[in-house]
């Protein structure tokens, strides 16, 4: 049986909220409400209590069972979060990682799938603030079921109304679905880019911000897998939910990944490594002397080649960026490199290029199979990946 807590906050609202937990029980979940301040001046603890058979959570400092923190627990004891209805406030909160309430000290507790279903009035809706929080929680994963348009309760018109009940189970289902389809097994990803270092302060490098990795990686965590990140060096903030490999150059990568990979069901190479790097590295710093200066750069190994060649027997797919929408390089590179398959992006496009936040992704596969994601963020271009990578 899934457990599901259903976050309810101080919407009208609120009372769709009671149905819902019923719906979702219907389903075969178990379903535990936790309640913000606010909501409870819209509904009461003891209706949901009555309604699931379970405690329902308001407090923060609360302990349904004596010395258990109870937003630690029902956060590791929860498959899914769902946050229906969701104010402005409550999203701003979850946006900042304020953990003012249970609600919101719970979500942040949590490391599993957060479902959010806003709710509100449509200016409140629309405006920049709480239009901020959401971008900032669907970066992180969080998915969202938007408004409908519609009368709200204080006698406006807009966006501003809770998705249908029906609407919100079904994608619940299928989030806690997708949760499950990488369950058991390993992901192991090359991600962001390499130094190759000249002498001791200057180095080549790839341009990556390693944020079509993170996402891969993020994407893979969702769905239940266990994740190994190879990274290179990014800015980006280190993930503590799965293991992380901090390398430098295409040779620690190297070694790095072929160390891990017996662990690995599925292989996917993100990393933007350095074809070459100086065939010597200097001690120290280089000084100006000459009017010219030959560097002399040897061939860097072609990892994810090298590990889909040694280890035929798993899934191995490698990423193309190229200054083309043109499949035909991509399609040569699979069949050279001997991958499963290859997702391939156009980085000529200034909006989904280098260092942007969406992406769009041909995928093409060996036996002539291609697939599309259509632009969306990275972290969406990545679970469509996986998602198609396990239909494959
Ligand atoms: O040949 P190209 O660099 O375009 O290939 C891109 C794909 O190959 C990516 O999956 C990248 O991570 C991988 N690659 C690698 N080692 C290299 C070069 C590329 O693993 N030396």
């Amino acid at each position: 049986m899934k457990r599901v807590v259903l976050g309810v906050s101080g919407s009208v609202a609120a009372y769709r909220a009671a149905d819902l937990a019923r719906d979702l029980m219907r389903a075969g979940c178990e379903v535990r409400v936790c309640l913000t301040d606010a909501a409870q001046n819209f509904v009461q603890p003891a209706l949901f209590e009555a309604l699931t058979g379970q405690p329902c959570l308001q407090d923060v400092f609360e302990e349904p069972v004596r010395g258990r923190m109870a937003h630690i627990d029902w956060a590791r004891q929860a498959d899914l979060i769902l946050i229906a209805p969701a104010t402005a406030n409550t999203l701003a909160k979850l946006a900042h990682g304020d953990g003012e309430d249970m609600l919101t000290t719970l979500a942040l507790a949590a490391t599993g799938p957060i479902v959010v279903a806003p709710a509100m009035n449509p200016a409140m809706y629309t405006h920049p603030a709480t239009q901020a929080s959401m971008e900032s929680l669907k970066a992180r994963g969080v998915h969202f079921l938007e408004p409908v348009e519609g009368d709200v309760a204080c006698g406006e018109n807009g966006q501003g109304k809770l998705a249908a009940n029906s609407q919100i189970v079904q994608e619940t289902l299928l989030i806690l679905h997708r949760a499950e389809k990488l369950k058991g097994q390993t992901v192991l990803i090359t991600s962001g880019p390499t130094e190759e270092p000249i002498d001791d302060v200057r180095f080549l490098t790839n341009r990556s911000s390693g944020k079509m990795g993170m996402a891969v990686a993020r994407a893979a965590k969702l769905m239940g897998a266990e994740v190994i990140l190879i990274s290179g060096p990014t800015s980006l903030p280190t993930p503590t939910d799965f293991r992380v490999i901090p390398v430098r150059t295409a040779e620690e990568m190297r070694s790095a990944a072929l160390g891990e990979i017996r662990h690995a069901h599925l292989v996917i190479g993100v990393a933007a490594v350095a074809d070459y790097r100086p065939a010597e590295r200097v001690q120290g710093k280089i000084r100006r002397s000459e009017e010219e200066m030959v560097l002399k750069l040897v061939l860097n190994p072609d990892i994810i080649a090298e590990l889909a060649q040694a280890h035929p027997e798993k899934k191995v797919v490698a990423f193309a960026a190229e200054p083309t929408s043109d499949p035909e390089v991509a399609r040569a590179k699979m069949l050279r490199k001997g991958v499963h398959a290859i997702a391939m992006n156009d980085v000529s496009r200034p909006d989904i290029g280098f260092g942007a936040d969406e992406n769009e992704l041909k995928l093409l596969f060996t036996d002539g199979k291609s697939a599309e994601s259509g632009k969306q963020s990275k972290l969406g271009c990545a679970l469509w990946l996986l998602e198609k990578l396990t239909e494959a």
